[in-house]
Formats: structure tokens, sequence, C-alpha cells
């Protein structure tokens, strides 16, 4: 996506330095667009767990880059396959709920343990990264092509009129390598020259919504209001909003949906006010083997910390961290809920749009079932 003129993608290997992988630092958006550039595989692991590369597919791209990167710094000797099962374990744990970070990391293991010499087995791993980073991007531009008719049939249906779409947290462009899940569909309609507006919820505790949907929609031009995390039930309730459309961290082939934390609130309204719910899943986002997305998919909880405080600009532009909380409340941060399959309306893929069950799941990925991807 473009940002000043110039096109980015979230992840990439810097060619003057081929040892160092660059990323959009999204933990300092929106108040600095910052590139940083991450030289070992520790350095991945922590800016995946602090979340400057955040989000579902770029998860599984950092993760993956990172598999090279400790491909790079392994000993060149009996310890080299010790250190790169280590690196996978340790990477696989920085995020638990997201599957791409395992699925991508795994595939990297795979590439690096069928290559032969030691070198190879480099090179195999910087391949399989490019691939899996680019493949990525692919399925975000494909997501957007197959979601595009629902906003149209929208937009026909209300003879041209704005079309009010609801998105939580941040499945943009920054939460893949390219194009996004919920938000390519949007992308597609603007770019179409569909009147669409989006209602950004906030996404509290870390403000994914606020921070870094608004930052993208306002960069491509796109109308947008921000809202707290509670408005979209009285929106739904006064018709101001067409449809909902999310992205996942991991949905079961099944069709229960593991997304930001506070989704299944809004499932729950859209569902009683009959307006469509729709969750932008790709291939490397789904659980091919867990059918029980609550019983299966692991929640991850993270430091009370980020309910404590909220960071912000004071009146003279300075960025300034204030606690709102009582110092002596405990406090709970599950990050992610499960939407039943139920609430979901239809699912957007790369392959295309599919109900939110086995049957229909699996006939869209015949190949995927029962594999871990
Ligand atoms: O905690 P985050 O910011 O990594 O959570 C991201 C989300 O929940 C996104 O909505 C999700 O990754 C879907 S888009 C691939």
């Amino acid at each position: 996506m473009e940002v000043n003129g110039k096109h980015y993608r979230t992840i990439w290997l810097d060619k003057e330095h081929p040892l160092a992988v660059s990323i959009i630092d999204q933990s300092r958006l929106p108040f600095e667009f910052s590139i940083k550039k991450i030289f070992t595989c520790g350095e991945m692991i922590r800016s995946i767990k602090e979340m400057e590369v955040r989000g579902a597919g770029l998860i599984g791209a950092a993760g993956s880059y990172g598999m090279y990167l400790a491909a790079m710094e392994a000993p060149l000797n009996r310890g080299f396959m010790p250190y790169v099962h280590k690196s996978a374990a340790k990477l696989k744990r920085s995020r638990p709920t997201a599957i791409n970070l395992e699925w991508a990391v795994n595939r990297v293991l795979r590439a690096i343990e069928s290559a032969g010499s030691y070198t190879e087995k480099q090179r195999a791993s910087l391949q399989e990264a490019q691939n899996i980073a680019d493949e990525d991007a692919e399925a975000g531009r494909k997501m957007g092509i197959n979601g595009l008719p629902l906003i149209e049939k929208a937009s026909n249906h209300k003879k041209g009129k704005t079309v009010n779409i609801l998105t939580h947290c941040n499945a943009g462009w920054l939460a893949l390598v390219d194009y996004g899940s919920a938000l390519s569909p949007v992308y597609a309609a603007h770019k179409k020259g569909i009147d669409v507006h989006v209602w950004v919820d906030e996404t509290r505790p870390r403000n994914q919504g606020a921070f870094l949907t608004a930052w993208e929609l306002s960069k491509a031009g796109i109308p947008h209001t921000v809202i707290t995390d509670n408005e979209g039930g009285l929106l739904m309730q006064k018709k101001m909003v067409d449809m909902v459309i999310v992205g996942s961290d991991r949905t079961t082939h099944t069709g229960d949906v593991a997304n930001k934390i506070g989704t299944y609130l809004k499932a729950l309204a859209a569902y009683d006010n009959n307006i469509p719910f729709y969750v932008a899943v790709y291939s490397s986002s789904f659980d091919w083997i867990s059918s029980d997305g609550l019983k299966n998919i692991p929640i991850e909880q993270r430091s009370g910390d980020e309910v404590r405080f909220i960071t912000g600009l004071d009146k003279t532009g300075k960025e300034t961290r204030v606690s709102i909380v009582p110092g002596d409340s405990p406090v709970s941060n599950y990050a992610f809920d499960v939407t039943p399959a139920k609430l979901v309306t239809a699912i957007i893929t790369d392959r295309g749009v599919c109900k939110a069950d086995k049957k229909s799941i699996v006939s869209m990925f015949p190949d995927k079932f029962n594999t871990n991807g």
C-alpha cells in the first residue's frame, strides 16, 4: 500500500543488507511512521511479542523471516539443527492465537530440514520466507476481489447511497504483508468508485482501530469514523450499519472465528439486528485440525499494563503515557475471543466466499483439510 506516495509492504528484506529484515514499527503508529531493521531471530521474537509487527498474516511472515535469521546465525556444525529447532519453538510461543505464526514457522522448518548442506539450508529458509510473504500479499489481494461483490450488492440495494461497514481491530494492509483481509474488499470498493464509509471500533486496550485502521483509511482517503468499542450496537439498532467485516487470527475448519477481543459482542449485535457479519479469512489463518473454537483455540493473555495505561499526544503534541485504572484494581486482558460459526453470515476467503460450516469450508479447501496447512 502507499504511504506518502511510496509503496510499502509491512515487512521486507533489505536488498543492500540481506541480513537485515525491515519492518514498519507499528508500535509507533500513528504518531510516527518509522522503519526498523531486525538483525537476529531474538530481535524478531521481541518485535512480535511487543507488537511492533502484529496482525495474523504479518506475524506469520515475521516468524518465517525469524527462521531465516535463525538459520543465518546458527553454528555451521552439528549444533545447526538444534539451534534452528529451539528458535522455531521460541518463535511459535511468542504469540499463540494467530495460527499463521505456527504454520509459517513449520513451513520454513520443513524447507530447512529437506535442504542439503548448511548453505543450502540457509538459502532454502530465505526462499521459503519470501514465498510466504509473497503468498500472504497475494491472498490479501484475492480477498479484496472476492469480497467486493458483497459491497457492490449492498450499494446496488441502497441505490448507490453510502454503504456503512463496521470493522473491529485492524485487518487492513498493516495486519498482513499487503492489502489486508477485512479491509481489502473495502479498498477494492473505494477504488471502483463505490461510496463506502467505515465505522472503526477503537479496539481497547491496544487501540488498533483508532491507531492503525484510522491511519490506514486516512492515508487511502476512505471516509471513516472512529467509535468507542461499545457504540456499534446502538448504530446497528439505528440501521446505520449495513454490514460488519472483520478479520481473523484463527478460524476452525468448522467456522468458529477467533479474532480481537470484542468481535463476539459485535457478532451478537449484528445477529440481533439482522445485519450481515462477514469474516475475511485465508488459507493460512484456518485451523485444519481443531473443530471446537472455544475449547481448542489458545487465547493469548497479555500484560495488565495494556489496560492500566494509555498513550496519546498531549496538548503540545508530546507523546504521553497515563494511568487510567486505580493502582490497586486488578485487571484482566484476554486479547482474543471466539465467535461461534452460527453467528457468521459468510467467510470471504482467498478462494471465494463460503458459508461458515465444515462442509463449505472443506469443499473450498479440499487440499488443506486434516493437514497442518
Ligand atoms: O493483537 P493483534 O493486533 O495482532 O490482533 C490482530 C487482529 O485481531 C486482526 O483483526 C486479525 O489479525 C485479523 S487480520 C489478519
